[in-house]
């Protein structure tokens, strides 16, 4: 397979995203330049009384969140999941917030992978959330309530907001709680309602009002269900559909991870689009169990050949590989920094061994120093195409999508 897999070619799809950057020139063009307006059959127009007009399809506002690093790869797999009349914006002053317009089934945006979760946005040109429960505010709430339970169920809820224990969201949750039945559990509560200053201002003069977001779904978006046997060090599973996006997908793939550990980038793969080959390596019985487990709650086990080997010296059978995979030790997690060195430079000459011409590697690591010194010294063997740095619970690891010379 020659080179070019930049989800250009037909039946492919993944690699660096075409779409318009988050934050760009269509910034300003939803809801008069307030991002996160709107939303839930009603938008920022109809907050404060009146019947909304008829606008053809119902559209929704959905904010999605991602792991900041992560826009780019998100908004190319909305374009390609939901297509948007208009690509999604990123909310004014965050940068792990998209926002659109989505006039689809809301469970469409269920299916997206680099997301960490989705919610049904609406604004309110209140002073306080006080007056969230009066006029037809708390109608708004509730309808968008009802559209995440439609979507995805849910037997609870819960407030994420300052001041959540107040006499103000005590009512809210009493209006919500008698309209949909949802038990109101602060602790537990599996549907989050997140009420919060509104985002779209820049006045200082002007009240920004105040948003409310209900999440779609009992559960965030990168809580995968198929994650049953957890592992230390199991890389972040909207990071693992990142890079499979990075590396680019086609059906007729033989796909490899080397260093598979519990098999979160095998599970990302093969849910993203079948493969003509799916082989794990790790020198770790453990590891080896855990992603056979998760393998196995994904219903791909029998998809995906797992070996127990060392990744750096061992021949693998099933090549050669179109697209590797790999995210080395970090840390003291199977590993320590004074060996970093070695297991990077020997990774990047394993992976050319059973990489077909033209194929790529994909890793993601937190060794960057390293990382860059080893890149030099295998600068006969590999040609950078693209690097995505991403932060995870204060860590700043990069993914490195590199292609076989
Ligand atoms: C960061 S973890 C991989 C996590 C994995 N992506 C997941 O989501 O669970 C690194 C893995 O490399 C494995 N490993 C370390 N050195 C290895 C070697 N020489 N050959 C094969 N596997 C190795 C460890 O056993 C560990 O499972």
């Amino acid at each position: 397979m020659s080179g070019g897999r930049q989800g250009r070619e037909p039946g492919r799809h993944g690699g660096r995203p075409a779409a318009r950057r988050p934050g760009g020139a269509d910034r300003h063009r939803t809801g008069g330049g307030r991002a996160g307006s709107g939303g839930g059959g009603g938008g920022r127009g109809r907050a404060g009384g009146g019947s909304p007009a008829p606008t053809g399809p119902k559209a929704t506002t959905v904010e999605l969140t991602f792991l900041p690093g992560l826009a780019d790869v998100l908004a190319a797999e909305v374009a390609e999941a939901l297509a948007p009349a208009k690509p999604p914006v990123a909310v004014a002053g965050r940068d792990d917030a998209l926002v659109l317009r989505h006039t689809g089934p809301l469970a469409d945006v269920l299916r997206l992978r680099t997301a960490v979760a989705a919610f049904v946005s609406l604004h309110f040109d209140v002073p306080r959330p006080k007056s969230l429960t009066s006029g037809d505010h708390l109608a708004r709430i509730v309808a968008a309530v009802y559209d995440s339970l439609r979507a995805g169920g849910s037997s609870s809820f819960r407030f994420e907001a300052a001041g959540s224990d107040s006499a103000a969201f005590a009512r809210l949750a009493e209006g919500i709680r008698a309209a949909t039945g949802l038990q109101h559990d602060e602790k537990d509560g599996q549907l989050v309602v997140r009420v919060r200053r509104g985002t779209g201002g820049t006045s200082r003069t002007v009240d920004p009002g105040w948003d409310v977001l209900v999440r779609v779904g009992p559960r965030p978006l990168s809580a995968r269900t198929w994650r049953v046997a957890d592992y230390p060090g199991a890389v972040n599973a909207t990071i693992a559909a990142a890079m499979v996006r990075l590396g680019g997908v086609a059906p007729t793939d033989r796909v490899l991870n080397l260093m598979c550990g519990s098999g979160t980038l095998l599970v990302e793969r093969l849910l993203a689009a079948p493969a003509a080959a799916a082989v794990g390596v790790d020198n770790a019985a453990d590891a080896l169990a855990a992603a056979a487990a998760n393998l196995d709650a994904a219903s791909l086990t029998r998809r995906v050949t797992l070996v127990e080997a060392d990744a750096l010296t061992a021949p693998v059978d099933g090549g050669p590989f179109d697209v590797v995979y790999a995210d080395p030790p970090w840390g003291t997690l199977h590993g320590s920094h004074s060996t970093a060195a070695d297991v990077h430079a020997g990774l990047l000459r394993a992976a050319h061994r059973v990489t077909a011409d033209g194929g790529t590697l994909v890793v993601l690591t937190h060794e960057i120093t390293v990382m860059e010194r080893c890149l030099r010294e295998a600068d006969a063997l590999w040609t950078p195409r693209d690097t995505v740095r991403v932060f995870a619970k204060g860590h700043h690891p990069r993914v490195y999508v590199l292609s076989k010379r």
